[in-house]
């Protein structure tokens, strides 16, 4: 019987992976975890407590004592927040992964760890169209740095000490539930969010940028996926590249006026800006989708349908 811990299930991708894995193996049999409170659906549905992935002493006596089987590792400070305190970043991103790998190291009950990397690890010497999986990578933000030193210790530690870890170059995820928080992808929750409420939006990122993303719920999937995959199907040990589809705020805005036509968009670029543009446009997932066999199933056209509807539902049910 599998017992899985979650690290950040109030984040934005664990507090839909959470109620997911609950489906799956049990709501007693997720435990959710965090170092702020969770959502009333999280707490309601199964375990949840405070947990700081720091402590690696409570970490360890938490995974002892619960017999924990699978570790999801979800807890990081995003890009553009990294930017702000770059040495705390680095040290919140790398610490905690660590913690995460020795335990998983230490206890044998620990069968699997997931941890997600980004396309943040590539950068501006990286081919733009169609990244590699294996391909120049000198990321220049403290984020992307962490997170390539991280899939480094991630296949470190399952070459050297056999620890199972999977993980995948996540694009830009957009989700309706939980907000991210700090990222450089942001724009592309922020627009809908604010098309529905304001009818207009001032986008950090230029009209033409363009970039990875993928609708949660495919993210979801293809995390499960993967985890559940055999072992012995794997041929990346680091992290896999993962693709959805490209995005620019123009193409986003166009298509959010077929639910609100009088929609403007105007565009003040931040810092973030030229994160975007040492990140590629596009990302190669051939091997990802050879070993798990999966394909992602919302274009931009569903996942607008979809967002413009739960948002428009959320403001609905907060005034009743
Ligand atoms: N969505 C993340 C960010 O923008 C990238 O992994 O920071």
């Amino acid at each position: 019987m599998e017992r899985i811990l979650i690290i950040g299930a109030a984040g934005q991708i664990g507090s839909e992976l959470t109620l997911e894995l609950r489906k799956i193996y049990g709501n007693a049999n997720v435990y959710a975890t965090d170092v702020k409170d969770a959502e009333l659906d999280i707490k309601e549905s199964g375990p949840f407590q405070l947990l700081d992935v720091m402590d690696d002493k409570h970490l360890i006596h938490f995974v002892i004592r619960h017999k924990i089987t699978q570790i999801y590792h979800l807890a990081a400070v995003l890009s553009g927040n990294a930017e702000k305190l770059p040495v705390q970043a680095w040290h919140i991103n790398m610490d905690g992964l660590m913690n995460i790998l020795e335990v998983a190291k230490l206890v044998e009950d620990v069968k699997k760890v997931f941890w997600p990397s980004s396309i943040a690890v590539f950068g501006s010497t990286t081919p733009r169209q169609l990244a590699p999986q294996v391909t120049y990578m000198e990321p220049s933000t403290v984020y992307g740095i962490s997170k390539l030193a991280a899939e480094r210790w991630c296949e470190y530690y399952s070459k050297r000490y056999h620890v199972d870890i999977r993980s995948l170059r996540y694009p830009g995820l957009i989700s309706y539930k939980t907000e991210p928080g700090g990222g450089t992808t942001d724009w592309a929750i922020e627009i809908y969010f604010e098309a529905i409420k304001k009818r207009n939006y001032t986008c950090f990122v230029e009209a033409e940028t363009l970039m990875p993303m993928m609708f949660m719920d495919d993210a979801i999937k293809a995390t499960i996926s993967l985890m559940e995959a055999e072992r012995s199907n794997l041929s990346i040990h680091s992290a896999y590249n993962l693709s959805g589809l490209s995005m620019s705020p123009a193409l986003v805005s166009m298509d959010i006026k077929r639910h609100v036509p009088d929609f403007t968009i105007s565009y003040a670029p931040d810092f973030r800006q030229q994160i975007a543009d040492s990140w590629p446009q596009s990302v190669d997932d051939r091997n990802f989708r050879r070993d798990i066999k999966w394909k992602p199933a919302f274009d931009l056209t569903r996942i607008t349908d979809v967002m413009v509807a739960e948002i428009r539902k959320q403001i609905k049910a907060s005034l009743t």
